[in-house]
């Protein structure tokens, strides 16, 4: 019979415990809810003969009321008490609040990151690779020669191991071990962008590289660049130069001024190092720019015809322009930091100074 069914409710309702947050809760989900129990009495009213439904009807609303009058009360009391007893006895809610430590970017990042942008708006999309790589992509696809001195231990961090390298022919011994190496250079990631996208190719590479040196205030064994490549058809150095002016000119100033200086690498012919009015004394002369008045910010060229024919683009059909450039060098001269183990070190009181410029 439903009235009993409504009497039982009503008495077990009434003796709830609503003591805590816990308990108001389950009671609200075990008598108040969709799924409650009075939803699944008020569901059964129409099993009752019409007649008496209206009473019957009264007497579950009368219920309800009474279950939502006690949850009510008891979450007020409940709220009234969170107000006035402390979570934490003893702890003194009047001391001042500790300031959330919010992390900054990291120098080398906001370079980075301001570097592709500028790259970016001239249509140049960043392009990742391999940081352990082998010998082909760093040094026998770009042209060094078998006795380069930058293959060498002193210059290359060597992965023990490496893969032998099959001649592809029955019979025929294995070629000798190719050593695998952290990459010295992003340059990497030219080869591989290269042999791997259609042209035209307009791309930027930035990455962590390695080189073997002794670590002191202006040489690392690892650093950062961002290296760029173009090629397509009839490309000249008159692209290259005027990349490279827009580039330093959107980065450091319109009254900085851009040097090319003749110079080589075995992946470009002709090579050119790119200089810049020193942004310490504006070209008077310092000891940061040795007096000249210039300080060097990175490598460029034309690609050589070996290279492009070494990852099967024909040179006679296409030529390109490519250029690396460190981000530690071009971040030390934007911020003048004088030493690249701050880069490194981690000491809050250096990367806290770039927190205004996110
Ligand atoms: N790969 C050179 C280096 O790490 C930098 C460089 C120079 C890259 C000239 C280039 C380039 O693409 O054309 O020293």
């Amino acid at each position: 019979m439903l009235l009993d069914s409504i009497a039982a409710l009503s008495a077990e309702i009434n003796a709830a415990d609503l003591a805590t947050p816990a308990q108001l809760d389950a009671f609200r989900i075990a008598y108040l809810g969709r799924k409650g129990r009075l939803a699944d009495l008020f569901d059964q009213l129409k099993t009752v003969p019409a007649d008496e439904r209206r009473a019957v009807g009264q007497q579950l609303n009368a219920l309800k009321q009474a279950a939502q009058t006690r949850h009510d009360a008891a979450h007020a009391a409940l709220e009234a008490t969170a107000a006035t007893s402390p979570a934490h006895p003893g702890f003194d809610y009047t001391l001042p609040p500790v300031p959330h430590a919010l992390g900054t970017r990291h120098p080398l990042m906001l370079v980075r990151e301001e570097m592709l942008r500028i790259f970016g708006r001239i249509g140049f999309a960043v392009a990742e690779g391999p940081e352990i790589e082998d010998d082909w992509h760093n040094f026998t696809a770009l042209n060094f020669p078998d006795n380069h001195p930058a293959r060498d231990m002193q210059d290359t961090f060597f992965v023990e191991g490496g893969g032998m390298v099959s001649s592809g022919l029955a019979g025929q011994p294995e070629a000798p071990k190719q050593p695998y190496l952290l990459r010295t250079h992003t340059s990497t990631v030219q080869v591989r962008v290269m042999e791997n996208e259609p042209l035209p190719i307009r791309r930027v590479m930035p990455g962590r590289v390695y080189r073997n040196e002794a670590i002191s205030a202006r040489a690392h064994m690892m650093f950062h660049q961002v290296e760029g490549i173009f090629i397509d058809e009839g490309v000249s150095f008159a692209d290259l130069k005027q990349t490279v002016y827009y580039f330093v000119k959107e980065l450091f100033g319109a009254d900085i001024d851009i040097r090319f200086r003749p110079s080589f690498f075995p992946f470009t012919e002709p090579s050119a190092e790119i200089d810049i009015t020193c942004l310490i004394c504006k070209g008077a002369g310092c000891n940061i720019c040795k007096y000249s008045g210039w300080v060097e910010i990175g490598g460029c060229g034309m690609v050589d015809p070996a290279v492009l024919e070494n990852v099967k683009i024909d040179p006679e059909k296409y030529s390109g322009y490519a250029w690396g450039m460190g981000i530690e060098r071009i971040a030390m001269l934007k911020y003048q930091i004088k030493d690249l183990r701050l880069f490194t070190e981690n000491d809050m009181r250096f990367l806290r100074q770039f927190e205004s410029l996110i």
